[in-house]
């Protein structure tokens, strides 16, 4: 909270206008509130004043309750007394003036107040059911009120922003301002046009709208089937839905009450925590510690990206959809032709389900251009290599972009595991030089693993971290380790899902526990989706380099027989022609058998649990060499790239936050148990050992400084 009173109260003749200044974001943080409603009180106190005007300072109206305060004992103003009731009960109109964001608390806020208006870049929403709470200011009642319950529903069930455009057309705002206009002035002249307005038009008086439950009975039940998937594990969805039905059947203030029991069965579930946690580690992971003061990211108003394969055109949607002007380049014509194609294929499937607009389209592709030399992308401020992942493919490349590019031009590598240095070290500017790691699909997945070199000054990552923001993704930073963070901690899970099957395990069996804990998909059907031959590839590099590298006879095997996964037609599944649906295949079953009996691997059951920690305690060991070695700056990074590069379940935290959850000592024991049983591979890190003994949670290891 700001130094200053965070709420004001001035008069503009007869409007009084009541400011919420609480930077950044203006949340309801303590003391909030209590000035609305002191201001509120003044303002209904004053004769003087026949109206008011209630907005936001800074680039926000309220953004929502103060998320840091959850799960704290918090001191509730009890159902009657809080801002919302104040406003109920008031006696003079009050217009919410929105810009920036109303969200959460902050619409609910906005919903009290008697009138609505917005500017047109303004956003609205109830964003609670994300961080595993409901609307607790009443908005699970009032907006069923204002837009109908289904509607309602929808909106607080994904929790979507929505414009202001679209939140007027659907009856949350008044009125839509002109583009350019003054809101604080239009405010005010609003407020004066409807001071004298009786009776007042209140949220809560109205039920017309209610009448769309009555005559659609199997309206909650539909909502609840359709969310079965995704919202698998969670309660929060679930309780929103019961909430909106609450307002449909029950007086208003027993909907209130109804909101409340909720919402309190909501606050400290471990859903709401990780979720909390996710939120805070994904803005803490774009902040560099160890930034000299005073650096500003360098201006990218144009990209260009070489190499025309899936990645690369992935990558240049990316910048074509944030509306940076792209060009892209590949060795020859016909690569080049190949990937606009993809990438025009890919955009058609978007317009074809209804996600992007025809118009929309044509101006994302308007802003790709395919060039033909290293000439044509000189004076581009950003350019990312994408061509293929093998050191004597990328260097050459990175010679042509020295001699090509601009000074000041940002050099970046696509590359999932090379030396960044050595790709660095074939520049005569090797400051401007970092990895840039896109996830697959690069133009769909949030994670941007930024990777640092030896030589990358501090203001090219700022610039990187900077970028990665900007085209809407989620940076991350690593140190420069084979495989960076992201890959480096996933490779023992890998290894670990197919160590499982010799030992007795199928991957449907694999794929089924890592889908009831919350994946999207299961690692290996994963697998078959990327293609085996890809992880083929990275064996046998990482083979070359280490001598005690422990092979996967079985994943070699199926890449032999020519089962690269979805693309063939079989892979650790069987595909039927043109169809994505993984069907388990004797043909592999038959193949592990044969290899574990040739291997002499005794065969046993397993538990789910026993699956799960085998492959996630296996990565959480790997993280924590990671760290000691000082190539992340905290753990919750980690999180963040499990979260958004591989599909871990956001209600979980993260992989460290799970870990968490069954404590340092308990993860020492059990690796320190595989120690003594599998040998090498599951030596404990030293820092979780250091963890357990100390009873340090993961979340506050303290890395080695970043190398
Ligand atoms: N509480 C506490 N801190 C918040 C916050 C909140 N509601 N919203 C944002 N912040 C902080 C962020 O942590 C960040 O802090 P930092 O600079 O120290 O890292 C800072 O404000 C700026 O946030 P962003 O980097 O996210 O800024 P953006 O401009 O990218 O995004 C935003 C702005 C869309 C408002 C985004 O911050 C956001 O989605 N905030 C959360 C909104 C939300 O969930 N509201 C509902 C809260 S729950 C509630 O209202 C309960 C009620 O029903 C009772």
């Amino acid at each position: 909270m700001s130094e200053a009173q965070p709420v004001r109260l001035d008069t503009e003749g007869e409007i009084g206008v009541i400011t919420v200044n609480n930077p950044p974001v203006n949340a309801l943080s303590p003391g909030v509130p209590e000035g609305i409603v002191a201001a509120l009180r003044a303002a209904e106190a004053n004769p003087a004043i026949r109206a008011v005007v209630l907005i936001g300072a800074g680039r926000s109206f309220i953004a929502g309750a103060d998320i840091r305060q959850f799960g704290k004992n918090r001191v509730r103003p009890p159902l009657g007394q809080r801002v919302y009731d104040v406003l109920d009960a008031g006696t003079k109109p009050v217009v919410a003036a929105i810009h920036g964001y109303a969200l959460g608390g902050g619409l609910e806020v906005a919903m009290a107040c008697h009138y609505r208006i917005a500017v047109p870049t303004a956003k609205v929403g109830l964003p609670e059911v994300l961080i595993g709470i409901l609307p607790g200011g009443g908005g699970t009642q009032r907006l069923p009120r204002l837009i109908g319950p289904k509607a309602a529903v929808d909106m607080i069930v994904t929790g979507r922003h929505v414009p202001a455009p679209e939140a007027a057309a659907l009856g949350i705002l008044d009125e839509v301002l002109p583009e350019g206009a003054d809101l604080r002035a239009a405010a005010i002249a609003y407020a004066r046009r409807v001071a004298a307005a009786r009776p007042l038009p209140r949220v809560r008086d109205r039920t017309e709208k209610l009448a769309e439950a009555k005559a659609d009975p199997a309206l909650f039940d539909d909502v609840r089937k359709s969310i079965a998937r995704r919202a698998r594990n969670q309660k929060a969805p679930y309780n929103c839905i019961l909430a909106v039905e609450a307002a449909c059947t029950l007086p208003i203030d027993d909907g209130f009450k109804r909101e409340q029991e909720l919402f309190a069965e909501l606050e400290n579930s471990d859903e709401a925590r990780a979720l909390r946690y996710a939120f805070f580690a994904e803005r803490e992971a774009a902040k560099l510690p160890d930034l000299p003061p005073g650096v500003a990211p360098r201006d990218v108003r144009s990209a260009a990206v070489v190499g025309a394969g899936t990645m690369g055109g992935g990558i240049a949607m990316s910048f074509a959809d944030c509306g940076i002007p792209v060009k892209i380049m590949d060795s020859t014509p016909e690569a080049a032709a190949r990937g606009i194609e993809r990438i025009m294929a890919n955009y058609a499937t978007s317009v074809r389900r209804g996600s992007l607009t025809e118009d929309e389209m044509k101006r994302r592709l308007s802003r790709i251009e395919v060039v033909g030399d290293y000439a044509d992308i000189a004076d581009a401020d950003v350019v990312i290599e994408a061509v293929f992942e093998e050191m004597d493919v990328k260097k050459p490349v990175f010679r042509a972009l020295d001699r090509a590019m601009k000074p000041g031009a940002l050099i970046f590598s696509n590359t999932s595991a090379l030396d960044i240095d050595a790709l660095a070290a074939e520049t005569s500017r090797p400051g401007d030089v970092a990895g840039t790691h896109f996830f697959s699909p690069a133009n769909v997945m949030k994670l941007f693993e930024v990777v640092r070199g030896a030589k990358s000054s501090p203001e090219t990552l700022a610039s990187a971290m900077a970028l990665g923001r900007k085209i809407g993704k989620i940076p991350a930073m690593a140190g420069n380790t084979d495989g960076f963070v992201a890959n480096r901690s996933r490779a023992p899970f890998n290894s670990e899902m197919v160590i499982l099957l010799e030992e007795g395990c199928l991957p449907e069996q694999v794929d089924k526990v890592m889908v009831d804990f919350g994946y999207p998909m299961g690692p290996f059907a994963v697998g078959d989706l990327a293609g085996l031959d890809i992880g083929a590839a990275g064996r046998r590099r990482r083979a070359a380099a280490n001598p005690n590298y422990r092979k996967l006879p079985i994943a070699d095997r199926l890449v032999e027989m020519g089962r690269y996964g979805q693309k063939t037609g079989a892979g650790w599944y069987r595909y039927e022609k043109g169809d994505r649906t993984p069907h388990p295949d004797p043909e592999v079953a038959r193949i592990i058998r044969e290899t574990a009996a040739a291997m002499g691997v005794a065969q046993k059951t397993f538990t789910d649990q026993e699956i799960l920690r085998r492959l996630l305690f296996s990565s959480v060991n790997e993280a924590c060499r990671i760290l000691e070695e000082g190539k992340a700056y905290r753990a919750s990074d980690i999180d963040v790239m499990w979260l958004h590069g591989f599909g871990f379940p956001r209600y979980r935290g993260g992989l460290m936050f799970w870990a968490d959850q069954i404590g340092a000592r308990a993860v020492y024991d059990q690796i320190a148990a595989w120690h003594q049983a599998y040998g090498e591979r599951w030596t404990p890190a030293r820092l979780l050992r250091d963890l357990a003994e100390s009873g340090t949670p993961f979340r506050e290891a303290k890395p080695a400084p970043m190398t």
